[in-house]
């Protein structure tokens, strides 16, 4: 025991080391949770065995206590275009984000980051007709540049009245055809780079576009050769008086309902970065809200608990020798925590452990005896 209460007593510096500082504000902090919890609060400060921070630090093991990085979507779409329409079908229903927009002009200058906010459950079409969003002219298809990288690569840009995908099949001789897609971005005027063309060959090759209807647009065939290096792209000069600037944002659905999307236009051709993060509400209840279960009962255990000095946890019971107990608590379907064994709160038993540990502890989910208990 001696030896014990020195690891304790070690502890215990450690943590007011740890804690000490903050730990008035914590007591207040936890002031709440006692008035709403109390019957937890009361069964806790009557245990035998006391865990001393269950008296005023409820925060620690339940509570999130700062604004994680909650970054849902991280989208970059960098050829230059001055208007985009940004499919967020991915984002979820009962959840509101907000959306951070950078523009990055062709000299690499960008704007300072342009916030919306996106509630996809109260967001409905755009006031009025939009013509555009029809997909009905596909035009201009050109290649715009073969360059040679080890690999091969080929620009291709073409226009369409309404913003639409980007997309290209093409194919070389004897060869599959292949699909390439820009994903979750639609334009007006298109820019892809096929990437690892053979040198050397002769590619067929028709651009797609489809609306976000889903109207499609397919372009006559064309053929390019990869033998010769060519650019037909004129370098777009940078305006170096001004950085480049979102003129207009705005988030909306098809008319049908289905189908969210982010649009946003620039004072300047741009590239464009989306950063979309869950919007965590604070309740005079939880605050930022409880800590996932795998938190509250392994992760905050380490902060003060050694890795070393305890039995495996976060596994599940996967030997034939070993079974899931029916009477201890495991989380999702069978996952050992330090709450399996142990009380959270302090218990009536050393060590707070829910039931004997030299009797019956062990044998409820080894079927073999440990000789050395
Ligand atoms: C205004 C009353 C109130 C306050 C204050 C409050 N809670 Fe709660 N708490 C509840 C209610 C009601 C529930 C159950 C329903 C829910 O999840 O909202 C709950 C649920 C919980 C649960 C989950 C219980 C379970 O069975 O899984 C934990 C843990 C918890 N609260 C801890 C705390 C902590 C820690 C604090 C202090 C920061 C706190 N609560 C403050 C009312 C409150
Ligand atoms: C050492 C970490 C830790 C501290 C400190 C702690 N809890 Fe808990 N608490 C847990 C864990 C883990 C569980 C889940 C245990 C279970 O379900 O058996 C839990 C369960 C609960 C529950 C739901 C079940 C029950 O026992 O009532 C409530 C409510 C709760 N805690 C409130 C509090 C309050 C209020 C405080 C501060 C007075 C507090 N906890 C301090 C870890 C802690
Ligand atoms: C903030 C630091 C801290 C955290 C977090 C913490 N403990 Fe403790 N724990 C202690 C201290 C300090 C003691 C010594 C008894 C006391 O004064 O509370 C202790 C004692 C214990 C004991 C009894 C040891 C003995 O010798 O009696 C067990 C078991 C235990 N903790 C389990 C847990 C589990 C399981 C968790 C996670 C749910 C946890 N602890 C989280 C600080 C912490
Ligand atoms: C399978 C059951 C079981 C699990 C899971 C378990 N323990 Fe224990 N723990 C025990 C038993 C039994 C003892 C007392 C005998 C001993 O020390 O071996 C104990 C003792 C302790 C002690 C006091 C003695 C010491 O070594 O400091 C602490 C603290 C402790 N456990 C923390 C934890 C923490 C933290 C976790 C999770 C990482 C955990 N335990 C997981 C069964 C368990
Ligand atoms: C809640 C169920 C449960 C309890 C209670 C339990 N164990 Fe385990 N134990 C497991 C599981 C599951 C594993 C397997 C971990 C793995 O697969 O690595 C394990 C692994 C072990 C290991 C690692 C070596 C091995 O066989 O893989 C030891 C040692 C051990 N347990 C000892 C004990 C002792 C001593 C006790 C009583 C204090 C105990 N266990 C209580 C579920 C439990």
């Amino acid at each position: 025991m001696d030896h014990l209460t020195l690891v304790i007593s070690q502890l215990a510096i450690i943590i007011t080391l740890l804690f000490g500082t903050a730990a008035s504000g914590q007591e207040s902090k936890s002031a709440s949770c006692k008035t709403c919890h109390k019957d937890t609060y009361l069964k806790a400060i009557s245990f035998k065995y006391q865990h001393s921070i269950t008296k005023d630090q409820c925060h620690t093991c339940h509570i999130s206590s700062e604004e994680e990085d909650n970054i849902r979507a991280q989208m970059n779409f960098p050829a230059l275009q001055r208007e985009w329409l940004i499919n967020l079908d991915q984002l979820s229903d009962n959840q509101d984000y907000q959306a951070d927009v950078i523009l990055t002009d062709s000299s690499g200058r960008s704007c300072a980051p342009n916030r919306i906010d996106i509630t996809p459950k109260d967001t409905w079409e755009p006031d009025g007709q939009h013509p555009s969003f029809k997909l009905t002219k596909l035009s201009g298809v050109i290649v715009e540049e073969i360059k040679r990288r080890g690999f091969i690569g080929a620009t291709i840009s073409w226009e369409t009245n309404a913003f639409a995908t980007t997309e290209v099949e093409y194919r070389t001789r004897g060869d599959r055809a292949d699909t390439y897609k820009i994903d979750d971005l639609y334009t007006k005027s298109h820019n892809i780079i096929l990437h690892g063309l053979k040198y050397k060959s002769n590619y067929s090759c028709r651009v797609v576009s489809r609306d976000i209807y889903g109207n499609i647009l397919r372009s006559e065939e064309f053929t390019f050769d990869t033998s010769e290096e060519f650019t037909r792209t004129a370098t777009i000069k940078g305006d170096a008086s001004t950085l480049p600037a979102i003129e207009h944002m705005q988030v909306f659905r098809r008319p049908d309902g289905k189908g969210l999307f982010l649009k946003v236009s620039a004072s300047r051709p741009s590239g464009i970065s989306v950063t979309v993060k869950e919007v965590r509400k604070k309740d005079s209840k939880h605050g930022l809200g409880l800590m996932p279960a795998l938190y509250s009962r392994i992760d905050v255990c380490y902060k003060c608990h050694p890795h070393d000095s305890s039995h495996p946890v976060g596994v599940k019971a996967e030997s034939p020798k070993i079974r899931t107990p029916k009477d201890l608590p495991t989380i999702d379907g069978g996952i050992i925590t330090c709450v399996t064994c142990h009380t959270p709160h302090g218990g009536d038993r050393v060590f707070f452990n829910r039931f004997d540990f030299r009797k019956d502890l062990c044998m409820r989910c080894h079927l073999e005896k440990y000789d050395n208990l």
